[in-house]
């Protein structure tokens, strides 16, 4: 979800809504907006599905110069009008825009029923702005503290109040907020890409933090004591033109061509020519204590998932650590042993992902060493671990993953190869993978521009009933990978399976109208891929491979430039970014907003 706060002298509505917008690939099943201004009273507008049907019912007269809005991914409750946010109390006076769950919220409402307060909505949200409003506290920072004590839970909020309209009052516990300062003006955002077209003096608020911001001044204090907090403003380097489509028709698209540069960007300063190895400044974690990790444990959600299965095995094979990946929403549930030899890492793309975030801080309550690879600098797991990589895709703003995936498997090759020199890599194996990983950005750039190719084919795949990827050993991630983005995006069934457990169950799928997409590569498996493809072929299925040479078995052959093999996956996955997108555009899909899913899952 997303939230946009605005106080200063301009129209507040069409600036929040310019905020949504930039905030909508953060959930968009419903919308709304709080405006109060000189002349005191509360408006409120909501509306069912995005920004754009909000903008549609805003009354032609909206005025207002302070302001709070929101627009929503449900987790409590339907996506209707009634749900949307921002919520208000039973005088219509205090308005409260909300990211995150509260956790007590069925015990709150019981109480505040049984005192009379009727409730309009399904939400969790809803108790908020009745406890603010029932606070006898004589000032607006002291009626949501007073609230926020009933609480538990994870929220960011940004609250207004008619009878105080010269301020909002905003908190975070688990999601983020940021304050945006401007000339005699000021914005608050869950997130900064709503923000910095406007200004780039940014202060992020800390868990347990609260601000007060009024049109030319802003003040921190903490939630539980309301003891002043020390907050000044970081420049932010991000252009606004990072969230700009620059002449592309979907994010995704756009993030998609930028690979190359983002891989440039990830490598950057980072390789050591002279040791064979690559210097991580962030990684906090000296040569003696990588020497003395005994297992690799890397926990992410989605896509931040499938890189870190890429990472796992890059780990293994040139560190020569057992690594694994597993879903942090899987880990954090299993109780799963902590063990003080083991390197656990945390990888996410928004760096908020809650799933992830909650098994850090369980891992950390637990003594474990964490690292993070996270995309979005200065997020919470990036705060939260005790150091890492960054992944330097820049803003990542379609709902699916592209860049931001290559980038974090690039991020741990350099991981995977800083382990290895210290451990037992040779100087010749620490020069070919260095070698290889600058041929990295000219080779994507050579399999994007062979997209025509990959378009045409997506106009036959667009009529699948089903998909299956194969892959094996290092093409399995690349498989999984590539049939999330397709069923994510065109809505297809595709299931991923190693290859050599196709004759295990899968094979009993094949059919004409359910064709195979095989992971290639020209390695020392390639014999045994080959048999793959002819078992398929044998039952009359069609067949897209990728692959490094053409394969007779295949219907059509995608042929992607050969790399060193441990890096082969970071490339092999590429035109199948492609194929989905070209396949979901085939149905006219919504490709940067998917049905149902959101960008950052910040709730449990
Ligand atoms: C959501 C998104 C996925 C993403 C996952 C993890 O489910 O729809 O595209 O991979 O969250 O996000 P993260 O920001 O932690 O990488």
């Amino acid at each position: 979800c997303g939230i946009v706060g605005y106080i200063g002298r301009r129209d507040a509505a069409p600036l929040l809504l310019e905020g949504l917008q930039r905030l909508e690939y953060r959930g968009y099943d419903s919308a709304g907006v709080a405006i109060t201004g000189k002349t005191g009273g509360l408006k409120t507008v909501k509306a069912k599905g995005r920004v754009r049907e909000l903008d549609a019912k805003l009354p032609k007269r909206f005025a207002g110069t302070t302001g709070i809005a929101h627009t929503r991914w449900a987790t409590h409750g339907a996506p209707n009008d009634t749900n949307a946010h921002p919520h208000l109390d039973a005088d219509g006076k205090v308005a409260v825009v909300h990211n995150g769950i509260i956790d007590n919220a069925t015990d709150l409402r019981t109480r505040l029923i049984a005192e009379g307060v009727e409730f309009r909505s399904d939400t969790d949200t809803e108790v908020l702005p009745h406890l603010i409003a029932r606070s006898q506290a004589p000032t607006l920072e002291e009626k949501v503290r007073d609230a926020l004590r009933h609480v538990e839970g994870t929220y960011g909020i940004a609250v207004l109040h008619s009878d105080f309209n010269d301020r909002i009052v905003v908190a975070r516990n688990g999601s983020p907020v940021v304050l945006g300062i401007g000339e005699k003006e000021m914005f608050v955002a869950s997130d900064i890409a709503a923000l910095v077209s406007h200004t780039r003096q940014i202060v992020t608020l800390d868990d347990g933090e609260m601000a007060t911001i009024k049109a030319d001044d802003y003040r921190t204090y903490t939630t539980r004591e309301g003891s002043r907090t020390a907050a000044s403003p970081e420049t932010v380097e991000y252009e606004a033109a990072s969230y700009d489509m620059g002449g592309h028709d979907t994010y995704m698209h756009k993030e998609m061509s930028e690979q190359p540069e983002a891989v440039d960007r990830v490598l950057r300063g980072r390789i050591e020519d002279r040791f064979a190895t690559v210097h991580l400044g962030g990684l906090n974690l000296d040569a003696r204590e990588a020497r003395s990790i005994r297992r690799v444990k890397i926990l992410g959600c989605g896509t931040s998932y499938h890189a870190g299965m890429v990472g796992a095995q890059m780990i293994e094979e040139l560190a020569r650590i057992p690594a694994d990946a597993e879903p942090a929403s899987e880990f954090r549930y299993r109780n799963a042993v902590v063990d003080p030899d083991t390197l656990y890492v945390a990888v996410s793309q928004s760096g908020e992902t809650y799933d992830v975030l909650a098994a850090v801080q369980e891992l950390k309550r637990k003594g474990a060493r964490v690292l993070g690879v996270v995309n979005v600098v200065g997020s919470a797991i990036a705060r939260e671990t005790d150091g890492g990589v960054y992944v330097h895709a820049g803003p990542e703003v379609c709902v699916v993953s592209t860049k931001c995936f290559t980038n974090t498997t690039v991020a741990f090759a350099l991981l995977a190869l800083h382990l290895g020199r210290i451990r037992d890599l040779s100087v010749s194996d620490g020069k070919r993978i260095i070698e290889g990983l600058r041929k990295l950005p000219g080779q994507i750039a050579e399999i994007l521009a062979g997209e025509d190719e990959i378009r045409k084919l997506a106009g036959e795949f667009a009529h699948a009933r089903s998909m299956l990827f194969i892959g094996r050993v290092r093409g399995y991630p690349v498989a999984r990978e590539a049939s999330l983005k397709l069923k994510e995006i065109s809505y297809i069934h595709a299931e991923a399976y190693p290859a050599s457990e196709l004759k295990h169950g899968p094979l009993a799928l094949i059919e004409p109208d359910v064709p195979t997409v095989a992971i290639v590569p020209s390695d020392d498996l390639l014999e045994k891929n080959r048999a793959a493809l002819e078992e398929i072929k044998a039952r009359s299925g069609r067949i897209l491979a990728v692959a490094h040479e053409k394969q007779e078995k295949a219907d059509h052959t995608i042929v992607v430039p050969q790399n060193e093999p441990e890096l082969d996956p970071i490339l092999m996955g590429i035109p199948l970014q492609l194929l989905a997108y070209h396949t979901a555009k085939e149905l006219d899909r919504d490709i940067d907003k998917p049905r149902n899913l959101a960008k950052s899952v910040t709730v449990e």
